[in-house]
């Protein structure tokens, strides 16, 4: 995948998260979420690829944009044909209610290497570079909480475990406090928090529990760019939802995916920050209709991760 297809990728992102910012606060997540996806779609029309949505908003019928199977880019002749995992706004409660951490997220790969993952659930766990060989997803939470605090080399009293605040996650959370290991609840936005496993500066060191199937493989992408480690099996909810899974070519239900199951080959990832949070700064409007934002690109093969700060002239700014 030519690297220089990063920054195209960057310059989505941050469209996308100008136009998402807008709805801070409002109260109105539908408004946050299909402003993103506008912006999202627009902005896909000024890059040269030839891309196909794989993880996105829903499947055509239910969604009239960015659906699982668009196409999107200029394509061009000879534009690189490639794979796109999409959330334009990753965390629509968080944005809508002005929280932390909201981000618009994109990860791509070379045609079929990210897992067409159905929009159910995933149970997942996630670790930074120190602890990438230690965890198993089938191992009971202290067993994991164990072995990741031997290879932090710090006590399980001092290892802190992220875990999406859901009535569905009860036991897992009162595992978790019997091991004695720190728990930080979050609202939403498990994307940022599985990344955070993998920055020293978060404090954060496993994530743990059930989310989104589609943010699992974005994660995934994310995680494999900074040397950490990730697993997800699919969590259905009801028959439907095992029918819809199969027919997307999911033949073995309960299979554990590797991180390299999800996102193999070299894939790119990049995020926008909305809101601020612990990964990025939101965007910040300026006097003079001028706006800042914050984002992160990464690219598995190179392992680089560069952050990048722009200023935009929003009178400037086609379409904004
Ligand atoms: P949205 O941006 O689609 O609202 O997703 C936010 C999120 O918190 C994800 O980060 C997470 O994977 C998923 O929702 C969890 O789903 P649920 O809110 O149904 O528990």
């Amino acid at each position: 995948m030519d690297r220089n297809l990063a920054l195209e990728f960057v310059r989505i992102t941050e469209f996308t998260a100008l136009a998402s910012a807008r709805y801070t606060g409002r109260g109105d997540e539908k408004a946050a979420d299909q402003a993103a996806v506008d912006a999202m779609r627009r902005a896909f029309d000024s890059v040269d690829i030839n891309g196909t949505v794989v993880i996105g908003e829903g499947e055509r019928d239910e969604a009239p944009m960015l659906y699982i199977g668009e196409s999107v880019g200029k394509k061009l002749d000879g534009a690189p044909k490639v794979d796109i995992a999409l959330d334009p706004l990753e965390g629509t409660t968080i944005c809508a209610t002005g929280g932390v951490g909201a981000t618009s997220v994109i990860a791509v790969a070379e045609k079929g290497n990210f897992l067409h993952a159905p929009d159910t659930y995933m149970n997942k766990i996630c670790v930074g570079p120190a602890a990438k060989d230690v965890i198993d997803i089938d191992a009971e939470p202290k067993v994991n909480i164990e072995a990741v605090s031997k290879a932090l080399d710090k006590p399980v009293s001092d290892i802190t475990v992220v875990i999406l605040n859901r009535p569905r996650h009860e036991e897992l959370i009162r595992k978790c406090r019997e091991t004695g290991a720190r728990i930080h609840l979050i609202g939403d936005g498990d994307v940022s928090a599985g990344i955070a496993t993998c920055q020293e500066f978060s404090g954060i060191d496993i994530m743990m529990g059930i989310g989104g199937a589609p943010e699992g493989v974005i994660t995934a992408a994310a995680v494999k760019c900074l040397g950490g480690n990730f697993f997800g099996r699919l969590h259905f909810r009801n028959d439907e939802e095992k029918e819809r899974a199969k027919k997307m070519g999911v033949s073995d239900l309960n299979k554990a995916y590797s991180m390299e199951e999800l996102a193999s080959g070299d894939v790119l990832f990049c995020a926008t920050g909305v809101t601020d949070g612990p990964l990025l700064r939101g965007v910040r409007a300026l006097p003079g209709h001028m706006a800042k934002t914050h984002s992160i690109v990464m690219r598995s093969r190179s392992g680089t991760v560069r952050y990048v700060e722009a200023t935009h002239d929003l009178t400037k700014k086609p379409n904004y």
